[in-house]
């Protein structure tokens, strides 16, 4: 595609979108109808029906001793580190709550350790979470244990306990090497204390190790990404999660810390995107659903090769798992036929876990018509092709995609058929826009001019 008709594009659909971690997206979730009795219900029922698929875990732990003003993640900054196992006893007597309504020791899975940053807590205090929690279930011999760390404050021994407990994947937070970049994003992290990480963890025997970095960052430049990428060739990691920079002011204020016109410009973004990829392409990389980076020997490019990739909360994964529980403050669990929220902030959390024994704050059940678009949104996002022909008659929306998906035809993002989609290599960087054709709620005039999302590119 010629770069002014691509520029022109980028603007056209540089608009607010959804990152289809969760369809429906959580602004849309229909709380009114939302009866925590009801989720526990249904947690319970798919839990025994469809034991024998396992159960995912997320466990959140928001703790960060500094504030990195980008984030737009759930955390809480401290530097003390008393938190820590009032915090995890919390965790441990939520998850026994679910225990109750589980089968005995459930088959798990995945287990992933988001945060905030969870080696924010000692080795000590991650040992007595896990030693706790691994006796009360039985691990798939495939099963997926995973932990995010921010190399400033992980140390060696994190990463023997993790591994010696069966941890085998790291999530290393690196967004960008240029010394001004970080500056402004204040989070100095060198270059060596981070290889020293990945010296670690191989040497310990983690098989997978992703990189997240992050494009659109205030003063990024094409010379901050060649020097960013060049540094990541020396550490090879399995995957990179190369995000696009969410701005969400209004959700986390100090985004404002940051001046707006030191932020790139979408065309200037989508450049920034198009030279790390070119990069990590030349590198052997390949490039996954959105934003998204493997090694041909990593599981999550096995998994996008077969028609695999699944899309949930925690980002793209090989696991597909019909229950996902979530266990901290602002965890999201999901069932096949609903979503529950946790409460956000931790004392909130911690309050309501020590009075019941449970935190949900919010949630939504799905509607026939939620599931169908569900599965037609994440076969975009994963499998960059949906066909809708077998649904057409179930939902009125279906009738109406034809319509609003020939733009996209014209312009050549999508292979556009009676009832199907392919999107093409120019439509990539529009993923976004072509699933949101499928959501109902984004198009519903009430809910036009609400700023809930970032923008697209
Ligand atoms: C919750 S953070 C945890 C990482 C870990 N605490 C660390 O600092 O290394 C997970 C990832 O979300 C991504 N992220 C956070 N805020 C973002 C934003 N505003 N836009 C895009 N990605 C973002 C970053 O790549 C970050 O590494």
């Amino acid at each position: 595609m010629k770069n002014k008709n691509l520029t022109a594009l980028l603007e056209k659909y540089d608009v607010p979108t959804p990152r289809y971690t969760s369809y429906p997206t959580v602004p849309f979730w229909n709380e009114a109808t939302f009866d925590p009795q009801a989720w526990k219900a249904n947690v319970q029922k798919h839990a025994h029906e469809l034991a024998h698929e396992g159960i995912s875990l997320y466990i959140h732990l928001p703790f960060c001793e500094q504030l990195c003003t980008y984030c737009g993640c759930n955390k809480r900054i401290t530097k003390n580190h008393q938190v820590e196992l009032p915090y995890l006893k919390s965790v441990l007597h939520e998850w026994h709550t679910y225990l109750a309504i589980l089968p005995s020791k459930p088959w798990v899975k995945e287990i992933h350790l988001g945060g905030g940053t969870p080696t924010f807590f000692s080795p000590e205090n991650l040992h007595f979470l896990l030693a706790n929690l691994l006796p009360t279930i039985q691990l798939a011999s495939d099963a997926e244990l995973s932990v995010e760390v921010h190399p400033n404050v992980t140390t060696y021994e994190h990463l023997a306990i993790l591994r010696k407990l069966g941890f085998h994947r790291l999530s290393v937070g690196i967004q960008d090497f240029d010394p001004a970049v970080q500056y402004i994003i204040n989070r100095i992290q060198s270059f060596e204390k981070t290889k020293q990480i990945f010296e670690w963890a191989r040497a310990l025997g983690y098989v997978s190790i992703n990189a997240d970095l992050v494009f659109g960052l205030p003063l990024q430049t094409s010379e901050s990404i060649r020097f960013t990428i060049e540094k990541i060739q020396l550490l090879r990691p399995e995957r990179i999660a190369f995000y696009s920079y969410a701005h969400v002011p209004w959700k986390s204020a100090s985004q404002r810390r940051y001046n707006e016109n030191d932020l790139p410009k979408a065309a200037e973004k989508r450049a920034l995107y198009e030279l790390g990829r070119d990069l990590l392409l030349q590198q052997g990389y390949h490039e996954l659903g959105l934003d998204h980076f493997a090694l041909a020997h990593d599981r999550l490019f096995q998994a996008a090769q077969a028609g695999k990739m699944h899309r949930n909360f925690m980002g793209y994964t090989t696991q597909r798992t019909p229950l996902l529980i979530g266990l901290g403050a602002s965890s999201i669990s999901q069932t096949p036929d609903a979503f529950a929220q946790n409460e956000k902030t931790v004392e909130t959390y911690q309050e309501q876990i020590a009075q019941k024994g449970e935190a949900t704050c919010k949630g939504h059940f799905l509607s026939k018509e939620d599931k169908i678009l569900q599965k037609h949104i994440l076969n975009i996002m994963c499998q960059a092709y949906t066909d809708w022909k077998a649904d057409l008659a179930e939902v009125p929306l279906l009738q109406k995609v034809h319509i609003r998906l020939r733009q996209f035809a014209t312009h050549g993002l999508i292979e556009l058929r009676d009832t199907s989609l392919q999107v093409t290599e120019a439509g990539k960087p529009f993923l976004r826009n072509i699933a949101s054709v499928f959501d109902a709620y984004l198009f519903a005039k009430e809910n036009s001019n609400l700023p809930l999302f970032s923008k697209t590119i």
